[in-house]
């Protein structure tokens, strides 16, 4: 048992035990390592200006992602490598980022510039996870998408974005090059087989290396919460005070890792990221892939897992919708072993789970939707990316000919928790698909729902969506199908 964690920062190795292990990353690089070259704005994941990159072992080599250091506690990062803006440095020079940023006058006041420009690494570094080029070339789309989690509030994006653009590629040299993997590879190795025990002022921290000690240490510690991209429960630790007495971290527990198709099910282990799940689902699943596309933040998706979107519990999160209309089955495993419940029944209410204390959720098993189904998802929020959503929708729609032969309808953000809406799918299974059909459903979907007012959007305005989502969904599936056609 270890009672410290170990990780590196820009190449030199950190050994980190009691009270300092609850601390932020951002925290402890400008406070404890006066590396203050990572600058902290809003301390809740949607700026980027502490954007470090965070290499965890993959195969025989570190590979790198960007991450926002303000919600990266350092009781998750044992065994990893953070590089920060000062550990891009080639030679004590800046590297070809840093002079294009100059070049393209990318900075005025310079508080959101180290941000840029360690996202913009994973653009250009092949040890960096993350599509690198759009069609074999680096666009302005393919700038926009890797910024997508970094906010500049003066200079303006148009230099920001030139300057990424206009990058010399050839003069990169990679995080490989700047810090060889062999002495880190062999250490993560080496501790990540030993759990962590921390105790301090109180809190208690848990890194088990499997599922069972991770389950008997939940339930000897009831209340543990467990922590895995700790993009919900970081910022509520930040912005709300919130401090939980017994935490736990599964990053060294190997098992959680594995993304598989098994008999036409996906299956997606716990600790799985938004970003590994987003890559793997392209061509499985395009509406899924096409959904968590605009889904947060790169930053955002590297740490955050779907297990922990699913137990945030959320009426509206993202990505629950399309595993209600899919009949996706949530694996937990507790100290009796592992169930599976439906997701249908997983809420009980307003962020309540049918899961008990020792229960942790090791798996999602999601149905590939078929040849004859047709899979839509929907996000409203007021801006395309990086928001939280108005409301949500998910349908899954079985046809025969131009009959529905069957249809799931799942809706977010018009209750407290998400809903199917039976009544709805009742009337329409049977039909002629068409837009009359898909207008009655409309209000019969109102009827279904009782959305609030809040400061996302008026009741009202959820109602009129209720409605219009069919008709949207109806007029998709014939533009499709004329394209289809063509
Ligand atoms: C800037 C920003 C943007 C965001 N954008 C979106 C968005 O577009 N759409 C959206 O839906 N959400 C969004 N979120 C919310 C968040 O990123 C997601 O809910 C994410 O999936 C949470 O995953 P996590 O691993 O980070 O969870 P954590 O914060 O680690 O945990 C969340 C909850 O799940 C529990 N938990 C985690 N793992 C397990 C497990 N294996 N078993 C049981 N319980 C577990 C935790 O104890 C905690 O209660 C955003 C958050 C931020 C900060
Ligand atoms: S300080 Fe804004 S994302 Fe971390
Ligand atoms: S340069 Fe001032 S916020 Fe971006």
């Amino acid at each position: 048992m270890r009672d410290h964690l170990v990780f590196y920062i820009n190449g030199k190795e950190q050994r980190v035990s009691g009270s300092q292990a609850f601390m932020p990353l951002s925290s402890y690089l400008r406070y404890v390592k006066q590396a203050t070259g990572t600058k902290v704005v809003c301390e809740e994941g949607d700026c980027g200006a502490c954007t470090v990159l965070i290499g965890r072992l993959k195969g025989e080599e570190v590979s790198y992602k960007p991450l926002n250091s303000c919600i990266q506690f350092l009781y998750q990062l044992d065994c990893s490598h953070i590089v920060t803006v000062e550990g891009l440095k080639v030679d004590g020079q800046l590297n070809a980022i840093q002079e294009s940023m100059v070049d393209c006058h990318g900075a005025q006041c310079g508080y959101c510039t180290p941000g840029f420009i360690v996202a913009m690494q994973s653009i250009y570094d092949k040890s960096c996870e993350g599509p690198k080029t759009c069609e074999g070339k680096v666009t302005e789309q393919c700038v926009k998408d890797a910024l997508t989690g970094n906010l500049c509030r003066c200079t303006g994006y148009e230099s920001i974005i030139k300057a990424g653009m206009e990058v010399a590629a050839n003069e990169m040299v990679s995080l490989h090059k700047l810090y060889p993997s062999a002495h880190m590879v062999e250490t993560f190795k080496r501790q990540s087989k030993t759990p962590i025990y921390i105790e301090a002022e109180g809190r208690k921290f848990c890194n088990p290396i499997d599922v069972a000690s991770a389950v008997e240490f939940k339930s000897k510690n009831p209340g543990t919460v467990i922590v895995s991209g700790g993009t919900d429960v970081c910022v509520n630790c930040n912005k709300r005070a919130y401090a939980p007495q017994s935490i736990m971290s599964l990053s060294n527990v190997e098992k959680m890792q594995e993304l598989k198709v098994v008999d036409g099910v996906l299956h997606v282990c716990g600790k799985v990221t938004l970003t590994q799940l987003e890559e793997y689902v392209k061509d499985l699943i395009p509406e899924l892939h096409r959904m968590l596309w605009v889904f947060g933040s790169p930053q955002i998706k590297n740490a955050g897992t779907l297990a922990g979107n699913i137990a945030n519990a959320s009426p509206i999160a993202d990505t629950p919708p399309c595993l209600f209309v899919t009949n996706a089955e949530i694996g937990l495993t507790g100290t009796k072993g592992t169930r599976f419940v439906n997701m249908n029944n997983l809420y009980k209410g307003y962020k309540q789970l049918d899961m008990t204390a020792d229960e942790l959720i090791s798996e999602i098993r999601i149905p590939i939707p078929k040849q004859d189904e047709v899979l839509k998802l929907y996000k409203v929020s007021k801006r395309k990316n990086l928001d939280i959503s108005t409301f949500t929708a998910a349908m899954l729609m079985r046809k025969s000919g131009n009959k529905i032969e069957s249809i799931r309808i799942a809706y977010g953000g018009v209750a407290a928790v998400i809903l199917r809406l039976p009544k709805t799918e009742a009337f329409l299974t049977g039909k002629e698909i068409s837009e009359d059909t898909f207008r009655a459903a409309g209000e019969i979907a109102r009827g279904e729902i009782t959305p609030i007012s809040d400061v996302r959007g008026s009741s009202d305005f959820r109602y009129q969506l209720a409605e219009n989502i069919l008709l949207k969904f109806f007029h998709d599936f014939v533009s499709e199908k004329e394209l289809a056609c063509r």
